[in-house]
């Protein structure tokens, strides 16, 4: 039970939050690494899009590089959760690097829809935001038959060789309702449009999102930890104002967290992406407690006892060294 703040300032905290199991899986596999192998180790592009991860990863003999080619021959590389095209892991070969794929197994799973469908000569929507490392790695897998679609206001411009061979699949982070207007859009002009077999966007970014949404009618203010580049936080920063909060940031750390901010604000709610270690949520609990808001209630929503084994060859190498 907690105790009410001064004034009736309290913190809703959502539920789940944090760490997926696919980021679990990607930092667990580089600390498994260092250990095993001892450092150093390369980490194609950051594991994971958080700041902190990536330092305290860093700090242990992880180092990490944006293109495969950084890496010395034969060393050992992990390929982060985000996912690699096929042209990478043929790098990667050609170099003798001794890999370890960090993809996570729902990213996996689009690149594996992507194949087919391209197997059976479909135009490929990918729905999500150009630039991003997956959906790069998404459309290596077939660049001749996807194209990426950033939002509704693109789907005019979109150009198909048979308007009634269409799949669209998606970004695995993204906003729910976005992407259902994307897909509303896209539906109008191809009225024969295939869905993809199952829902690409992940579990873990579903169920963020519906935490956030339940409880940002009652908040004054919303507050998300995540790094910038980091697709589903900046999503629930979206999420929130679309929901009814009042005001919606980011922050990376506690530090960021500006007293302005919250300044005539009662209720204030608190999340964090999928990419986020629980210590940088706990500072932020800390800091709000600082200026009054020391009554913490929960909002669940969902929960999560989704786990991933870590990558084949790692788990075989542990095994073998007991
Ligand atoms: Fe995987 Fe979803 Fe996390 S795709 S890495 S479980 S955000």
């Amino acid at each position: 039970p907690s105790v009410p703040g001064k004034d009736g300032r309290r913190i809703l905290i959502a539920t789940p939050r944090g760490y997926c199991a696919g980021v679990d899986r990607a930092v667990d596999a580089v600390e498994k690494a260092l250990e095993l192998y001892g450092a150093p180790v390369y980490v194609r592009k950051e594991i994971v899009h958080n700041k902190y991860v990536v330092e305290t990863l860093s700090r242990r003999g992880a180092i990490f590089v944006s293109e495969t080619e950084e890496v010395p021959e034969g060393a050992r590389v992990v390929f982060s959760a985000h996912g690699v095209s096929p042209a990478v892991h043929a790098e990667a070969a050609a170099r003798s690097l001794q890999t370890i794929d960090a993809t996570c197994p729902l990213v996996t799973k689009v690149h594996k829809q992507a194949v087919r469908f391209a197997k059976d000569d479909y135009d490929i929507l990918l729905i999500g935001h150009t630039g991003h490392e997956e959906v790069e790695g998404t459309q290596g897998e077939a660049p001749e038959h996807i194209q990426v679609v950033n939002g509704p206001e693109e789907v005019d411009g979109i150009e198909v060789r048979d308007p009634e061979k269409v799949v669209w699949i998606s970004q695995t982070t993204l906003s729910v309702d976005e992407t259902l207007k994307t897909v509303r859009r896209l539906r109008e002009r191809f009225p024969n449009l295939v869905d993809p077999p199952s829902d690409d966007i992940c579990y873990a970014t579903q169920n963020r999102q519906g935490a956030v949404k339940a409880m940002a009618p009652e908040c004054d203010a919303v507050i998300v930890v995540g790094s910038a580049n980091s697709s589903n936080s900046v999503r629930l920063v979206e999420v929130a104002l679309e929901a009814g909060a009042g005001k919606a940031y980011r922050v990376d750390r506690a530090e960021e967290v500006r007293d302005e901010w919250l300044e005539g604000v009662q209720t204030v709610g608190l999340t964090s992406g999928a990419s986020v270690p629980e210590i940088l949520v706990r500072d932020v609990v800390e800091r709000l407690a600082e200026i009054g808001f020391t009554q913490v209630d929960p909002v669940q929503t969902a929960s999560e006892d989704i786990r991933f084994s870590l990558p084949k060859n790692l788990r075989a190498d542990l095994k073998a060294t007991g």
